[in-house]
């Protein structure tokens, strides 16, 4: 077939030089958008009286028709193509003759392609969108059925103090709800239309650039053409949001794997969510977790390929830009499948209520709350917390634990002790008194899942 700019040359594009060339391979993916912003483009030339009224409507009803056999499958791409957009104006000019040809007044690929992937990411970002709030509906529930289900928090991986299993679930949340933000932040400022910078310069016809952005869904248009061609900070910026969302997933997914580990055994993961062991009869393998945590480095990967296309490249258009789509359509489609597989697995675990608890009966994490118990009957903190560091010291010898330790032990220590000193290491009691804005206590966690609850009815 011969090239679209076939003209000015003398000889044949070298086939392998070809392929090299070509995009359609994995631009194919944009070809609604590519043919919705046609249709904008075709009605604004009409509006304009750049085309006839009636070239416009043939242009149109041959657009669609290209549109509907492709979602239909009755027309295959043609991988000969350069890329979508010399795939989709051939085809018109097939089907409509020598009106098609009129369609690219006043355009060219490089608005159009800086057009089409606004367009694409525009409804990738939105479905995400509804993705995290799949997950965070998933925590919710999980949430809400472990209020008051007290296991160790930890620092260092080493036992801390009692929580409630609801708190930790809930810090997650936090972290998605922020990230829903940034998508959110980012699609704000991507949505400009290119459409009209043409090439790099504008053009000289008498367009209507609103018109067009208007029937796109634009908040507005770019204001310079140049930087209208060759922006692409949205990308990054949605990427960077991106490879966050996989930051918090594969901090979510290292606990369940550690979780549903032997030594742990505070979750079980459901059936339909992990994998056997083809040798080990007794495995039960959280594999989705893992291949969350690897896939993370897969998203990072992509937003650092991004970057290295853009950096330092000349304005305007380069070719390079050709590949940001393969790096951005990779990295959101891994962050899709990544939250479509957490959402469900979270949901459906069952939570070891009781390995939680004993769990937390171990390690001493009620020692703070030992400590303060003195500093409430008059010790300085210092001197509180000395003590009861050498009572863990006499229970870790003697294979003790503070609840264990009778009352005249205690009273060895210091005599501020009493029987009250019971009430205030009782672990439910430990998590219960943190009544501080945003910790454990179950208050703050009622707080906590209206929050959530309110961010996911309102809708963004
Ligand atoms: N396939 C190209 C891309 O995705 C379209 C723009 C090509 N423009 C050009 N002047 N070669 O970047």
């Amino acid at each position: 077939m011969d090239k679209m700019w076939a003209g000015r040359f003398s000889k044949a594009l070298d086939k392998e030089a070809d392929d090299f060339n070509s995009s359609i391979h994995f631009d194919c993916k944009m070809y609604k958008q590519d043919i919705e912003g046609s249709i904008a483009h075709a009605t604004m030339l009409a509006a304009c009286n750049i085309i006839s009224q009636s070239d416009c409507d043939t242009i149109i009803k041959g657009l669609k028709e290209i549109l509907s056999d492709l979602n239909d499958g009755k027309l295959a791409f043609d991988f000969d193509a350069e890329d979508i957009h010399m795939f989709v104006e051939p085809e018109l000019t097939k089907r409509i003759s020598d009106v098609g040809k009129r369609l690219h007044t006043a355009r060219s690929r490089n608005d159009q392609v800086a057009l089409d992937i606004r367009l694409f990411m525009r409804d990738e970002a939105q479905e995400i969108i509804a993705l995290i709030k799949k997950l965070l509906g998933a925590i919710l529930v999980q949430a809400e059925a472990n209020k008051e289900t007290i296991l160790p928090g930890y620092t260092h991986l080493q036992r801390a103090q009692p929580i409630m299993f609801a708190h930790h679930l809930c810090a997650y949340a936090m972290m998605f709800i922020r990230d829903m933000g940034r998508i959110e932040d980012a699609v704000k400022r991507m949505n400009f239309s290119p459409l009209g910078s043409c090439a790099l310069a504008g053009t000289t016809y008498e367009t209507d650039r609103e018109m067009t952005a208007k029937l796109l869904g634009f908040d507005g248009i770019t204001l310079n053409s140049i930087d209208g061609v060759s922006d692409r900070d949205f990308c990054v910026e949605l990427m960077s949001a991106f490879a966050l969302i996989m930051t918090h997933l594969s901090r979510f997914a290292e606990e369940v794997i550690l979780w549903s580990s032997w030594e742990f055994k505070f979750v079980e993961l459901d059936d339909s969510y992990t994998t056997g062991s083809s040798i080990m009869p007794q495995k039960k393998n959280p594999d989705m977790a893992e291949l969350v945590r690897r896939k993370t480095g897969i998203v990072y990967g992509d937003l650092m390929a991004m970057l290295t296309i853009l950096k330092g490249i000349p304005l305007a258009y380069n070719k390079d830009m050709q590949e940001d789509k393969e790096a951005i359509f990779d990295s959101s489609e891994t962050v899709k499948k990544c939250l479509s597989v957490f959402a469900p697995m979270i949901e459906t675990m069952s939570v070891r209520k009781d390995k939680m608890y004993a769990a937390a009966g171990e390690g001493f994490i009620n020692a703070t709350d030992l400590a303060d118990y003195l500093v409430k009957k008059g010790q300085p903190f210092r001197s509180a917390y000395k003590t009861v560091g050498q009572i863990v010291g006499k229970c870790v010898a003697e294979g003790k634990t503070l609840e264990t330790l009778t009352l005249p032990e205690y009273k060895e220590f210091d005599n501020l002790f009493e029987e009250d000193l019971y009430a205030e290491i009782d672990l439910k009691n430990c998590a219960e008194k943190r009544i501080s804005a945003g910790g454990t206590s179950v208050a703050s966690i009622e707080v906590q899942i209206e929050y959530i609850k309110a961010f996911l009815n309102k809708s963004i």
